[in-house]
C-alpha cells in the first residue's frame, strides 16, 4: 500500500516537472494574463481538493476518489463488470441533419465529425475498435469537445499518445478543432495542438470554402474551471455569418443562445454514461435541466447538441447509454 502510494507521488511530480516554463509565457501571449492566472490557479485548487478530499459542491464519480473502486467492486460481485466493459465500446455512429441559419449555400451538406470526452487513456482496448470506425467515416471538418484524460487528476501521457493516434485515423479536409474540457489542463495545450488538433482557447476561426464562410468558436471549460468567456471568442466575428460553437458542457446554453449563437455542440454529460433501462441517466453532473444534457435541443431559436460522449470516465463501463461519435450535416435554411 505505502508502495503504491509513493509510486502514485513520484509520477505525478515528474508530470509536474516535466512542464516547460515557456509553455506559460507562450499561453500567455495567446491567451492573456488574466484567463491564464484564472485556469492555473482553480486547477491547483481543484487538485489541492482532490488530493485532500476537502470535498466538491457536486456529488458525482469524478469527485470522489473511492466511489469508483466501491462501484467496481459491486459491479464485479454481482457479474455486471464485464458487460460494463464491452458497452463502453459499443460505439453507435449517429447522423443529426441540422439547420442553420445564414449558412452559405456552399456549406449545405458539410459535415462536422463529433468526438467528445474521448478520455482516451481509459478506453479499454486502446482505442482500436474507434480507430477501425473513424477510418470508414467521411467528414469534411472533425471537432473533439474536450475531456481528453480519464481523470481529472493525474498523469497525462497516456491520453496524449492515444489522442494523436485517434487523430490520425480522421480525414477531415477542414481541419481538426478542439477545446478543453473539466479533465484537461491548460498546460497540455501545445502537445494536443502538436497531435493535430487546433485548440480553440475563447476564440474563433473562420471557416472558408469557394469564398464563403462560417465561424467556429471554441470556449473554455465553464463547468469546473469557469474560465469560459464568449464575448472573446466571438469578438472577431461578423454580423449575419454562422456561428456554430463548440462548448464542452451543455450549461452555457443560455449565454450562448444570448451571444446569438446558430448551433452549439457540447458534451461532458456522456449521457448519464450509466443510466436506468430507457436511457435514463442517474447522475449528469450538470446544472441544466436535463433536456439540454443529451442528444439534440433547442432554446430560444438556438440549436444544441449534447453528445452521449465517445469514451468513458472515472470507470470504462456503461449501462443503457452507448458511447458515440457523431456526424452533424449542416444545411442552408429554405
Ligand atoms: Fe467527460
Amino acid at each position: 500500500m505505502v508502495r503504491e502510494q509513493i509510486n502514485l507521488l513520484s509520477r505525478r511530480l515528474s508530470a509536474v516537472k516535466s512542464m516547460d516554463s515557456k509553455i506559460y509565457q507562450r499561453l500567455e501571449q495567446r491567451i492573456g494574463r488574466d484567463h491564464l492566472r484564472k485556469r492555473v490557479s482553480r486547477q491547483v485548487e481543484s487538485a489541492a481538493k482532490f488530493y485532500t478530499k476537502g470535498g466538491y459542491a457536486s456529488f458525482h464519480l469524478e469527485n470522489v476518489e473511492l466511489l469508483p473502486v466501491i462501484l467496481k467492486l459491486m459491479l464485479k460481485l454481482f457479474l455486471m463488470y464485464e458487460r460494463g466493459l464491452e458497452n463502453a465500446l459499443d460505439y453507435r455512429v449517429e447522423h443529426v441533419r441540422v439547420d442553420i441559419e445564414n449558412l452559405p449555400p456552399e456549406f449545405n451538406g458539410f459535415r462536422l465529425l463529433q468526438l467528445s470526452d474521448i478520455h482516451a487513456d481509459g478506453i479499454a482496448d486502446g482505442g482500436q475498435k474507434l480507430i477501425s470506425i473513424l477510418e470508414q467515416i467521411e467528414a469534411d471538418l472533425c471537432v473533439l469537445t474536450g475531456d481528453f484524460r480519464f481523470l481529472t487528476q493525474d498523469v497525462y501521457a497516456l491520453a496524449l499518445q492515444r489522442t494523436e493516434t485517434l487523430v490520425q485515423a480522421i480525414d477531415a479536409p477542414f481541419g481538426v478543432y478542439g477545446i478543453l474540457g473539466n479533465h484537461d489542463f491548460i498546460e497540455f495545450v501545445p502537445s494536443l495542438e502538436q497531435a493535430g488538433i487546433n485548440m480553440l482557447l475563447n476564440e474563433a476561426v473562420s471557416i472558408h470554402k469557394n469564398g464563403a464562410e462560417f465561424w467556429l468558436a471554441g470556449i473554455d471549460d465553464a463547468h469546473l474551471y469557469d474560465c469560459h468567456d464568449l464575448s472573446k471568442a466571438l469578438a472577431p466575428v461578423p454580423d449575419n455569418t454562422s456561428r456554430i460553437l463548440l462548448s464542452h458542457t451543455p450549461e452555457t446554453y443560455a449565454e450562448a443562445s444570448a451571444a446569438g449563437v446558430d448551433y452549439v455542440l457540447c458534451g461532458h454529460t456522456h449521457g448519464g454514461q450509466i443510466c436506468l433501462p430507457g436511457g435514463i441517466p442517474l447522475i449528469t453532473n450538470a446544472s441544466c435541466p436535463r433536456r439540454f444534457c443529451v442528444g439534440p435541443w433547442h432554446f430560444n431559436g438556438m440549436r444544441g447538441y449534447t453528445s452521449r460522449a465517445t469514451g468513458s470516465s472515472c470507470l470504462p463501463v456503461r449501462f443503457f447509454c452507448p458511447p458515440e461519435v457523431t456526424i452533424h450535416e449542416l444545411v442552408c435554411q429554405a
